[in-house]
C-alpha cells in the first residue's frame, strides 16, 4: 500500500476526530529520521510529541524490551511484582527535585498520571479544589480536560467539566496578563494566585496548584526564574500542594532532569510520562512520602500501569541519558535551534517571539509585531509546507500560531542543521 491508499482506508476505519496532520505513514524510524511506506525520509522535529528523546530504536532500549518480552510481558504489578518497576520508582525518587523521601507509582499515560496526582492530593489534604493555569495542558480525560485551558480543539463540545477547578493566568511574558514588562514588573503575576483566594476560592479549600514548569501545548511558555518559587511559597503559606506537570518538560528535555531544577523549586508531586518510556506507554506519579503514603492499600492502581516492558524501557532511557550526556546535549541542541530561530526573527516580521529552555525552543507567529495579533493561519500553512518539505513537526499555542521543536536529543548535528535549513527555506516560501 502507498500513503494515499492507506489514507483512504484510514478514512473508512478511523474517526476524523483523531488528528491527521499529514497523510504519511511510517515504515521505520532510526534516531531522528522517520521513513515512510513509500521510502521517503522525514527529519523528526516532533519525536512523537516529545517522546523519543533518546531517538528512534536506540539499540539499548530495543535490547531491553526484547529481553523483557522473552521473559514475561505482564503480570499486573499489584498481583505479582517485578524488579524493574521498583528500580524505576527508585530512580525517579532519586532524580526528581526535592531532598526528601519520596514514593512513585506508575500508570499508562500522562493524563492518567495527572488524574492520579489530583486524586492523591485531594486524599492527602482532605480538600477538593484545584487551581490550574491559562494556556496549560494536562490531557484529554474528563478531569484533565477540566484542568486544560485551550478550548479549540480540546474542550469544544465535550463538557460538562469537573467542578472545583479554578484557573489563573500564567507568566506569559510575551503576552503579559498584567500588561507589564519583565523584569521591571517584579514578577507581579505570581500574586494572581493570592488574588484567586479572594475572588475565586478559599485557600483553605485548595488541595493543589498544578503547573507545567514550561508550558508545552501552550507554546513553550517559560516563566521568569523567580515565578515558580513565588508560586511554591504562596502554596506553602496555605498548606496547598504544588504539582509539577513535567510530562513534556521532564526527562532531560530542558537540559536538567526536570525543568523545576532550573529554579531550585521542589514540588510536592511530579508527574512524568512521554520520554520516560521512549514509546512504551508509561507515566509516573512521584511525590513526598508523607503525601503518597497516606492513600490506603488498593486505593491507587491500574491493570497495565508500570508494565514490565515499559519499565525496562524506562530504565534504559535513564541509562542512555546518563551515559550519553543527553542533559548537556539538550543545551547544545537548544542553542543551535535558538540561534537559527533568532536569525529568522531578524529576517521575518511574522516571527514575533523566540523562546524556550534547553531543547524546548519555539517561534510564535504574529500578524503585526505591535499588536501581536496571533497569525494562526501562517502557523498552519507553515507546518503543512514543512511536512511537504520533509520535516515532521508540531505546532502549539492557544491560537495555533506557535511552532515548537521536540527533536530527539540524540539528533546528529548534520540532521538538525538540515532540518533547520528546511525550516528557513520553508519560511521564505510561506511568507
Ligand atoms: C504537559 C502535559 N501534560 C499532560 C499531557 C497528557 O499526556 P498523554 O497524552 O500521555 O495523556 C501532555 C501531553 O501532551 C502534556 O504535554
Amino acid at each position: 500500500m502507498n500513503n494515499s491508499e492507506l489514507q483512504q482506508l484510514r478514512s473508512q476505519a478511523v474517526p476524523r476526530g483523531v488528528s491527521a496532520t499529514a497523510p504519511i505513514y511510517a515504515a521505520r524510524a532510526r534516531n531522528a529520521v522517520i521513513t515512510d511506506i513509500e521510502g521517503r525520509d522525514y527529519i523528526d522535529f516532533a519525536a512523537g510529541i516529545g517522546v523519543m528523546s533518546v531517538g528512534h530504536c536506540h539499540p539499548k532500549m530495543v535490547e531491553a524490551v526484547k529481553d523483557q518480552a522473552e521473559s514475561f510481558s505482564h503480570t499486573c504489578f499489584g498481583l505479582t511484582g517485578y524488579e524493574s518497576y521498583v528500580r524505576l520508582a527508585e530512580r525517579l525518587n532519586r532524580l526528581t527535585p526535592g531532598d526528601f523521601e519520596k514514593r512513585t507509582f506508575f500508570v499508562n499515560s500522562g493524563a492518567e498520571a495527572v488524574e492520579n496526582a489530583i486524586k492523591v492530593a485531594r486524599y492527602a489534604t482532605g480538600r477538593r479544589s484545584i487551581i490550574a493555569f491559562e494556556d496549560g495542558f494536562h490531557g484529554r480525560t474528563h478531569m484533565t480536560l477540566s484542568l486544560t485551558s485551550q478550548v479549540d480543539p480540546y474542550k469544544v463540545g465535550f463538557g460538562p467539566y469537573a467542578s472545583d477547578v479554578y484557573r489563573i493566568p500564567y507568566a506569559y511574558c510575551y503576552r503579559c496578563p498584567l500588561a507589564l514588562t519583565y523584569p521591571a514588573c517584579g514578577c507581579e503575576c505570581a500574586a494572581l494566585l493570592q488574588n484567586a483566594f479572594d475572588k475565586q476560592v478559599s485557600a483553605d479549600d485548595v488541595a493543589a496548584v498544578i503547573a507545567e514548569p514550561v508550558q508545552g501545548e501552550g507554546g513553550f511558555i517559560v516563566p521568569p526564574p523567580e515565578y515558580m518559587g513565588k508560586i511554591k511559597k504562596i502554596c506553602e503559606e496555605h498548606g496547598i500542594l504544588l504539582i509539577a506537570d513535567e510530562i513534556q518538560s521532564g526527562m532531560g528535555r530542558t537540559g536538567r532532569w526536570f525543568a523545576m531544577e532550573h529554579w531550585g523549586v521542589a514540588p510536592d508531586i511530579v508527574v512524568t510520562a512521554k520520554a520516560l518510556g521512549a514509546g512504551l506507554p508509561i507515566a509516573g506519579v512521584t511525590g513526598r512520602r508523607d503525601i503518597l503514603d497516606t492513600v490506603h492499600p488498593g486505593g491507587i492502581g491500574t491493570t497495565f500501569g508500570g508494565n514490565p516492558l515499559a519499565c525496562r524501557a524506562g530504565l534504559a532511557v535513564f541509562d542512555i541519558i546518563e551515559n550519553e550526556g543527553l542533559l548537556e546535549r539538550a543545551m547544545t541542541v537548544g542553542e543551535r535551534i535558538r540561534n537559527r530561530f533568532e536569525a529568522m526573527q531578524a529576517r521575518y516580521p511574522a516571527v514575533g517571539d523566540v523562546r524556550g529552555l534547553g531543547a524546548m525552543v519555539a517561534m510564535e507567529f504574529v500578524k503585526d509585531r505591535e499588536t501581536k495579533e496571533p497569525a494562526g493561519d501562517l502557523g498552519k500553512a507553515y507546518r503543512a509546507k514543512l511536512y511537504e518539505n520533509g520535516v515532521v513537526n508540531i505546532g502549539a499555542g492557544t491560537y495555533h500560531n506557535v511552532i515548537r521543536i521536540l527533536t530527539p536529543l540524540t539528533v546528529e548535528d548534520s540532521t538538525l542543521d538540515r532540518g533547520l535549513d528546511i525550516m528557513e527555506q520553508t519560511m521564505a516560501q510561506v511568507s
